[in-house]
């Protein structure tokens, strides 16, 4: 399993509070910030994009994950979310992270970089329905 030293978990977290100033968040006025490291050392970021018909809203993380997906990557290392107050991901979020891997690390920081939480896909999203249990069907 991945292991982030220091410096790489700042990195992360600080690529996600700069993503955050890019959310689209006039409705919430709750901007989240998301950086992913792939296994292939590359980076992804996200925000949240609202929409006036609320339910279309995107969150950060997934914006991330299909940013990644789209250019070929499956295998991902880690993804840091920046929030103002160190606030978890989704349900929906959590099972499209859960897609590409329950080993992925997962970095919850407030909106200064502090980080908050430091969990895996497994611990938030407990008895995952996984790509694995399609192969019975
Ligand atoms: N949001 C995220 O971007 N990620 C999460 O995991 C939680 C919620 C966004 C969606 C919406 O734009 C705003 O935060 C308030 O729910």
């Amino acid at each position: 399993m991945t292991k982030l030293n220091e410096e790489e978990k700042k990195f992360l977290i600080d690529l996600a509070v700069e993503a955050r100033r890019r959310a689209y968040a006039p409705y919430s006025n709750y901007p989240v910030g998301a950086a992913l490291r792939s296994k292939s050392q590359k980076f992804y970021t996200g925000m949240n994009i609202e929409n006036a018909a609320y339910p279309l809203t995107i969150c950060a993380e997934r914006v991330a994950v299909f940013k990644a997906v789209a250019e070929g990557e499956r295998e991902f290392e880690a993804i840091a979310v920046v929030t103002k107050n160190g606030g978890s991901p989704c349900g929906s979020c959590r099972q499209v992270m859960a897609e590409f891997g329950l080993e992925t690390i997962v970095l919850i920081a407030d909106q200064q970089g502090q980080l908050v939480t430091e969990t895996t896909v497994a611990k938030l999203l407990p008895e995952a329905f996984t790509p694995q249990k399609l192969d019975n069907a």
